[in-house]
Order: structure tokens, then sequence, then C-alpha cells
């Protein structure tokens, strides 16, 4: 099988499992260059995965060999370098979220397009065996049609854990921003587009007080809403009602649910690859816990760019396509500007409901 030759931007904390499965689980990807500003952090990646390159950002973008580039910085400087990616002529990959305003994806989803490359973006757990089974179980009908569905992601947000929390509050943090990308992306891949949202979101707290090292006590200014609630409706017809939350301290409620004419389906945490699933059909007197039919049930980060990879081998469309992450994209932006409006904010974007995975596959490849 071919291997489609890879550049990697940033060594930071989530690269780790990218550079584990590109180089070990999946058949048709292989690393040959890392990159990051911090030397160490890339003498780290390539001795642990024996990458034969290190690299600058733009040695990576000028090579060669390089086909497909994977963008693992922060969210700042996704645009930039997915940007100059294209127009390197690599095909690239992002981390969520797609850019900061849906006005950036955009222009990348139409760069993308015009010079013929592809362009993929994370999140890729609804690839994973969990969400994959809950497709196939609405795909065949186990709960009819669906109807409506809840997502509620509520927590009391970072700074009890993360060394450096203070731009989970500032611009493009916030819960919504932060947690989204798995919750729509799971949702769109279950129920497909959405064309409307209502939003409205609040800010409860004006100050939080970091309680992790090392900043322990220290002040963080909430400059954005940390509490988005809101309604979407999918051009399907089905309507959700979502939640993230930064402001709570406990919940009970369920991370995503998919209510149909036959029945309910409780769908796992949507930042996960795994279960568990419970289906409770009309009729039946409790919730049954449903075996998971899929493959990759652990954590297999970069899936998405071996799906990738298959497509510039064969042809064909991402299933982490750069229009479902510039639809997710601006469906996190839409809570937000129908809240600061008071109106419903209706959709530009639009994508494919992505392909399922097959059942059965063997671990390593996608077909
Ligand atoms: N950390 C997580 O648990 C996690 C989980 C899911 C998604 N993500 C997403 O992954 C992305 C990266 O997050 P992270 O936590 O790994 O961040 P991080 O800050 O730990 O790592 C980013 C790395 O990119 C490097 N970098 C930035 N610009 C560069 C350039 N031009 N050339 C070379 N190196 C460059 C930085 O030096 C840094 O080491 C973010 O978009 C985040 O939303 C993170």
């Amino acid at each position: 099988m071919r291997k489609v030759n890879i550049g990697i931007i940033g060594c930071g904390n989530i690269s780790s499992i990218y550079l584990e499965n590109l180089t070990r689980t999946f058949a048709n990807t292989q690393v040959i260059a890392v990159s990051d500003f911090s030397e160490e952090r890339m003498a780290a990646a390539a001795e642990t995965y024996n990458i034969p390159n290190q690299w600058t950002a733009e040695q990576i973008l000028s090579s060669e060999e390089v086909e497909l580039v994977v963008n693992l910085t922060t969210p700042g400087d996704h645009y930039r370098i997915c940007r100059l990616a294209l127009e390197s002529g690599k095909h690239v990959y992002v981390e969520k979220p797609l850019s900061l305003s849906p006005s950036e994806g955009q222009q990348l989803v139409e760069l993308a397009r015009e010079k013929g490359l592809l362009l993929g973006g994370a999140p890729d757990t609804f690839l994973g065996a969990g969400l994959q089974t809950c497709r196939k179980l609405i795909d065949d009908g186990y709960i009819g049609q669906p109807v409506a569905a809840t997502a509620f992601m509520l927590g009391h947000g970072h700074e009890s854990w993360h060394p450096n929390p203070a731009f989970y509050y500032q611009a493009g943090g916030g819960p919504m921003f932060d947690m989204g990308p798995y919750y729509l992306t799971a949702l769109v891949s279950l129920l497909g587009p959405v064309q409307t949202v209502a939003g409205m979101t609040s800010k409860s707290f004006e100050q939080r007080t970091i309680t992790s090292q090392p900043h322990f006590g220290k002040k963080i200014d909430v400059e954005i809403p940390t509490h988005v609630a809101g309604t979407l409706r999918f051009h399907s017809g089905a309507v959700a009602t979502m939640i993230t939350s930064f402001d709570v301290w406990s919940s009970t409620l369920p991370p995503i649910e998919i209510y149909g004419t036959q029945g309910t389906l409780r769908v796992p945490d949507p930042n996960t690859f795994g279960g568990p699933i419970e289906l409770r059909p009309a009729g039946a007197s409790e919730f049954k816990e449903i075996p998971l039919v899929h493959q990759y049930a652990e954590n297999s980060r970069g899936i998405g760019v071996s799906d990738m990879a298959d497509c510039i081998v064969n042809g064909g469309v991402p299933r982490a396509n750069g229009e479902l992450a510039q639809h997710v994209l601006e469906i996190m932006h839409a809570f937000h500007t129908s809240s600061d409006k008071g109106v419903y904010a209706e959709l530009q974007s639009s994508c494919e409901q992505p392909r399922p995975l097959k059942t059965g596959l063997v671990k390593g490849y996608l077909d």
C-alpha cells in the first residue's frame, strides 16, 4: 500500500497521539518531517517516533517530498499555516477549529477547491466505533426518523487543572469554541447539516481564580461568554437543544441523545472514540447497551488524516473535510451572533453528511 508523505507542524500536547497513530497504526501514512519552534519538543518527537527530518515550517512547506501537511499549531495560527500549505501545493489537515472566523474558514475551503487540493479538519472522533455504530443504528432505522436531539457539555472550565488557562477566557476561547467542535461534528455526522441557529449566551463570572499550578490563586479576567445555550434546526427538520458551559459545577445531563419516531439513542461522549451506546425502542421499559460494531474504539486521532491519505491516492472526498469543519465553525459563531443581535442566525454554509465507515475493518485500514 502506498504511504502518503506527511509533514507535521506543531509538536505540542496533542501531537503525540497523531505521531503514534500516523507512524504505527495506519497503513497508508508516514511522517517524514516534524517541526516546532521548540527544538526540544521537535527532537523528542523525532526520536520517539523515528522521524527522519526535523525541519522549519518553511522547509516542510517547500519540500517536494511532503504531500500532506498536518497543522497542529494553536487556533490563532491555523488559517495562516493552512493557507501557506495550500499555496505551496500541499494538501492540509488542521486541528480544530478550522480557523478563528468563518470568513477565514471559507477562504480556505475556496482556495483548496481552486487549487484542486484536499482540506481536512479535526475532530475525527465521529469516525470512531462509538459514533459510527450510532450512525449505523440511525441509518438502519432503529429509532425511526430522528426528530430531535440534545447535546450538553457542562463543566466549570479548565482553571482547576490546565497550567495556563487564561486563553480559555479570551476571544477564540469559551466552552463552545473549545468543546463545540466535538458535539456539533457528531450531530452533523448523525443528522446532516444545520439550517438555523437561535442562541443565548451569558457570562456568570467576571473573574476566574486559577487553582492549578504554577499560577495558583491568580485571577483571570473573563472576556467572552462562558455559558452558551441554543437551538438548532437541521435541514432534515430535526431540532436540537444544546448547552456548552464553563459556569456549572455539576450536572447529570447526558452528552448527546437523539430522539426518533421509534425510539431514543444515547450517544457516547463525542470527545472519545468508544462507547457506551444505549438504545430504548418505543414501548421498551428500559435502555439496553448496544455493542460497538465498528473498528477504532480506542484513541484513533489521525483517522481523518488516514482517510484523507486514502483520497489523495485513490480519489474521493475525505470524511473529515474542510466543508464539514467550516460548517461547524459557522454554527459555533452563529450561537454568539444570534445572541448578540437577538435574531435567528441563518447559516451560509452547508456540507454533505460524511459517508459512514464500513463495519468489520481491519485495524490500520479504512477500506
Ligand atoms: N491539547 C489537547 O488536549 C487538544 C485536544 C484536542 C485538540 N487540540 C487542538 O490541537 C491544537 C494544538 O493544541 P496543543 O494543546 O497541542 O497546543 P500546544 O501549544 O501544546 O502545541 C502547539 C505547538 O505548535 C508549535 N508551533 C506553533 N507555530 C509553529 C510554527 N510556525 N512552526 C513550528 N511550530 C509551531 C508551538 O511551538 C507548540 O509547541 C489546537 O488547535 C487545539 O485546539 C488540543
